[in-house]
């Protein structure tokens, strides 16, 4: 398998600045050595081109909404090319906005191919928001909501299809923030969301057996990895970080599960901020989970 890094220097669709130097960060805890000495063959594909985050206010509902649309243009491109050349391509954000070119990229292919999608959503926050919903107008609070379909014609559609992913193709881990009328949306459109009630009550092995149970042979997974899924206290260099996530331990047996499937067709790792994190200590654990998310175990080889 050749993996195909793709930074995405941006906190555009963020709240807080400094998502923008994940990509670096995650160089600097050497995420290219550690997997091509796992033995595959990686191609770091450089920092991808955008614009400046302009700070501004957002305007009806949606903030630095054009430069989201062409940040999340580039992405789309680069993970379009990466999947054409039969690559795995692993998206370094940036924010969390970027899902929306990443996914829509993989729904085009998985669509292609004939596979099903299925998008596991790793965060503290389901980002089911919409411009009208949002709080905020922080578009890495919506990507969930632009991938089913609802948001902004300039954020939709971008699969080839209106929605990108069915409300049954998606499956939320970590969940322990959720604005009201994400509560709607959610119950609405029957989203599977195992928020951290059902990993206290099930444990980390029942939740993922439970959201992995029907993922065969055919299907394409997709990781959406919002950093602040953790508990800040393993991961601290997040934006919007929430208490009570799981744990280092949790997380790994999470990120071990899904290599259990061999499934894994592509990446986000997004919302990793190196300006609030302490010695690259998130960046670190990122790094050992995906090694353990594209297989790494203890005992087997
Ligand atoms: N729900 C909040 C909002 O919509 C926070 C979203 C945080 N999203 C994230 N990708 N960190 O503004
Ligand atoms: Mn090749
Ligand atoms: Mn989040
Ligand atoms: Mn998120």
């Amino acid at each position: 398998t050749t993996l195909e890094l793709i930074g995405a220097p941006t906190d555009v669709g963020a709240s807080v600045r400094g998502a923008g130097m994940g990509p670096d960060a995650l160089r600097v805890a050497d995420l290219p050595g550690v997997l091509a000495r796992m033995g595959f063959t990686v191609r770091d594909a450089g920092n991808l081109h955008g614009p400046a985050t302009p700070w501004a206010a957002p305007q009806e509902g949606l903030r630095h909404l054009a430069e989201v649309v062409a940040w999340n243009r580039a992405v789309y491109e680069s993970v379009d090319a990466a999947l054409g050349a039969g690559h795995t391509p692993l998206l370094m954000g940036g924010d969390h906005c970027l899902a929306i070119g990443s996914i829509s990229a993989v729904a085009w292919h998985a669509r292609q191919r004939k596979k099903k999608l299925r998008v596991i959503w790793l965060d503290a926050h389901t980002d089911v928001n919409t411009n009208t919903t949002s709080p905020s107008g922080n578009i890495h609070g919506m990507p969930v909501a632009c991938l089913l379909g609802h948001g902004p014609a300039a954020l939709t559609g971008w699969s080839g299809e209106q929605a990108a992913i069915e409300p049954d193709g998606i499956r939320f881990i970590g969940i322990r923030s959720v604005d009201s009328e994400e509560r709607e949306a959610i119950r609405d459109q029957g989203l599977r969301v195992f928020d951290m009630r059902h990993v206290d009550e099930n444990g980390m092995r029942l939740t993922m057996a439970d959201a992995l149970h029907d993922v065969d042979e055919e299907t394409h997974l997709h990781v959406s990895f919002d950093l602040d899924c953790l508990d800040p206290d393993y991961a601290p260099g997040v934006g919007t970080g929430v208490r009570g996530g799981p744990t280092y331990r949790e997380m790994q047996l999470c990120m071990e599960m899904i290599a259990d499937t061999g499934r894994l067709g592509s990446l986000d790792v997004v919302e990793l901020n190196p300006a609030l994190d302490v010695r690259n200590r998130t960046a670190e654990v990122a790094v050992e989970l995906i090694e353990s998310l594209f297989g790494k175990s203890t005992l087997v080889r």
